[in-house]
């Protein structure tokens, strides 16, 4: 998709060279060249450059400096610089300006700060992107567009609640459906007028945390932000459009919890995110999380945008990336699917809050550092990689759906506890399949689940219309699904489906779950296995929630081993027509999990991609028949690693090498194996 405009990973990054003079990007491009970077992303927040008043817009600093890339053979990813309004334009028109969640006002500052509804802020971010794709569409260097920047957090103006009273309009057709779809009878909350709904703020229905009295019009003021930021981006996306062909994409933030990127998907040419673990981010979330930007569009590669070469500045203690570690954090993108691998930032700003930032070029200004040392390596590194690896595609027959409605009602959830995390939910389950070295895709609920043998569902809480029928016949033509305590609950206004939990997936599962405990941190219960089952015998501990469940049908592998509760079932497993369907009522500890899944995987013909030590991280890609086996060793220390036959023969593709039957990894070391 991206790569007709040059067939290598392409590296480099976010570059800002309207903070400096010209002779220091003079100095930039001797060391991008000395560092392998081919691609700057540029004019990311320039706006107030550009047009610096409601007529006037000035290009030619912006001609000079692709001009210059172009010379020196770096090509650019575009930005349209609307990430961040112009101070004349919040003087002038005070519409674009945010009203937050207590209904301040805001003044101008900060970024990511325009109202999705002002009718300013779309008519000049339109207008903008219009412009820039007339004058660059043609532009030797352009390869990518880039719209806006990080779109995200919500407003709460008159403009939007406007806007949003139509759109409600639109959804619900009258006044008395939304009343019943939001259960406003109670607490008198019954609506008269549509002028009666504003929207859920801080002063009405919402209060710390994102907590919500009313779920209902919380949720759906969710998707009405997402949407309406989406139009925003869309609208500049159009403009872009009528001019060029060349690639449009924005930002993305992985698990980001305010917009529904599998909407948002759907109009991006291709998926691109900013990675921003820290020191102590599980490497498998982070794997997750690439897995997840890699769903968004069917699997299709996707654009690792931002990383820092070293450090953040925005987390509460900023640690340095040991040595390789970004070498293996980008290989690990490479791995999950990206064809791309950029940083944010190739030099660091000198004032305001991203001096502390990493950079590819550090404040002393040379490359005699540490952290360009290793960008340059890396940078000659994918260079020899060439086009090897571009569009190869992961195949996987373990899924996990994720689903940001489900996720916005969990967390708008008045009970049963505050603990209960969604992706940290999602997280355990895709570790029980990393750890077992299991390549997994991440799903949304539109997506073709015949494609795969195994799909987990953590805490489907809300069943949207059709997904239940759509999990109904996966699991009738064969295939096994797994889903946990709280899930089955609501429909997609939030209201229970009464009848018994886990409401529609109850005939699915075979189970009636009476009850939900929820327990405090420092108390569990237990799951007692009744007889063995794979590797897992004996007994476990769980925690969080325990439901309450009696089996109708389907068959119990453990019970509870405390509590009122002891000897209710905790883990079932029900045959319905090919397939089955198994409920775990608990949150299991990561043993069993992991021993869970290897069984229920073997037991489908899901087989490891290979058995790698722990903290050997194993990911597939393919192309044209042949295949891409990747070792990411997390561990300090170097790994042995025992090779399938089909993988004696292969070649590391960046160091050359032939295998044999075991394959030594480096600490924090990469192999790329292709199979001959
Ligand atoms: C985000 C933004 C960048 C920069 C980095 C810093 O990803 O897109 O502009 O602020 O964070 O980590
Ligand atoms: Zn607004």
């Amino acid at each position: 998709m991206i790569h007709d405009k040059f067939p290598k990973i392409w590296y480099g990054g976010d570059y800002n060279p309207e903070q400096w003079d010209e002779a220091t990007m003079e100095e930039d491009l001797r060391m991008f060249k000395l560092a392998g970077i081919d691609v700057a992303t540029v004019n990311v927040f320039s706006w107030a450059r550009i047009q610096p008043d409601e007529e006037t817009y000035h290009f030619e600093w912006l001609d000079k400096i692709l001009n210059r890339l172009d010379e020196e053979g770096i090509k650019v990813c575009l930005a349209t610089s609307t990430g961040a309004h112009p101070a004349w334009m919040a003087r002038k028109y005070p519409d674009i300006r945010r009203v937050d969640h207590n209904l301040l006002k805001r003044q101008f500052g900060g970024r990511h700060n325009s109202c999705p509804h002002s009718p300013t802020y779309r008519k000049f971010a339109e207008l903008l992107a219009d412009k820039l794709a007339e004058r660059y569409k043609d532009h030797p260097a352009l390869a990518a567009w880039h719209i806006a920047n990080e779109y995200g957090g919500y407003c709460y103006c008159e403009n939007c609640a406007a806007a949003f009273r139509v759109w409600l309009q639109k959804r619900y057709g009258s006044i008395e459906a939304l009343n019943k779809a939001w259960y406003t009878s109670f607490w008198g909350h019954t609506f008269y007028e549509w002028e009666d709904i504003v929207p859920p703020s801080g002063m009405s229905e919402e209060w710390g945390g994102g907590r919500s009295n009313f779920q209902s019009i919380s949720l759906d003021y969710r998707r009405f932000q997402s949407e309406s930021l989406l139009d925003c981006y869309r609208l500049e996306y159009d403009a872009i459009k009528k001019h060029s062909d060349v690639a449009i994409t924005t930002n993305l933030m992985g698990t980001y919890p305010e917009l529904d990127y599998f909407a948002w998907a759907k109009h991006m040419d291709v998926v691109s995110w900013d990675s921003y673990p820290s020191l102590d981010t599980p490497v498998s979330m982070t794997a997750m999380t690439h897995d997840l930007m890699r769903g968004l569009k069917g699997g299709q590669p996707f654009m690792l945008m931002e990383q820092t070469p070293s450090q953040q500045n925005w987390q509460a203690y900023n640690s340095l990336k040991r040595p390789g570690v970004m070498r293996l954090w980008s290989y690990q993108a490479v791995a999950h699917g990206a064809d791309t691998v950029m940083f944010f930032q190739l030099r660091r700003s000198i004032g305001a809050c991203e001096k502390y930032h990493g950079a590819v070029i550090e404040h002393v200004g040379h490359e005699h550092t540490r952290v360009f040392r290793e960008c340059a390596e890396l940078g000659q590194e994918l260079v020899k990689l060439e086009d090897k690896l571009l569009d190869s595609r992961l195949t996987s027959k373990a899924a996990i759906l994720y689903d940001w409605d489900n996720r916005w009602a969990i967390d708008l959830s008045s009970g049963p506890t505050i603990a209960l995390n969604y992706v940290d939910q999602v997280h355990h389950y895709y570790k029980a399949l990393y750890d077992n070295h299991i390549q997994t895709d991440l799903i949304g609920l539109e997506d073709d689940f015949d494609r795969y043998e195994l799909i987990i569902a953590p805490v489907l809480y809300m069943i949207k219309p059709g997904v239940a029928e759509k999990i109904d016949a996966f699991v009738k033509r064969g295939g096994t699904f797994i889903t946990t305590f709280f899930s089955g609950i609501v429909n997609e206004t939030d209201l229970v489906t009464v009848g018994g939990y886990p409401g529609k997936l109850r005939p699915i599962l075979g189970v009636w779950a009476e009850e939900i405990d929820a327990l405090f941190p420092d108390a569990s219960n237990s799951i007692v296995m009744k007889q063995t089952y794979g590797g897992l015998t004996g007994e476990y501990s769980c925690n969080l929630l325990c439901d309450l469940i009696h089996a109708e049908g389907a068959e119990v592998l453990a019970e509870y081993g405390s509590d009122f509760y002891k000897g209710m079932p905790v883990l079932t497993r029900n045959r319905h027509g090919e397939g089955e369907a198994w409920y775990i009522a608990s949150n299991p500890e990561e043993k069993f999990l992991k021993k869970l899944i290897a069984q229920i995987c073997q037991d489908k013909g899901i087989k490891p991609l290979l058995n790698a030590p722990e903290g050997v991280e194993v990911t597939e890609r393919s192309k044209d028949g042949k295949r891409f086996t990747f070792l990411l060793n997390h561990n300090a220390e170097a790994a042995h690693v025992e090779l399938p036959a089909a993988l004696h023969g292969a070649k590391d593709l960046l160091s050359g090498l032939g295998m044999n039957d075991v394959a030594v990894v480096p600490g924090r070391g990469v192999l790329i194996l292709e199979q001959v």
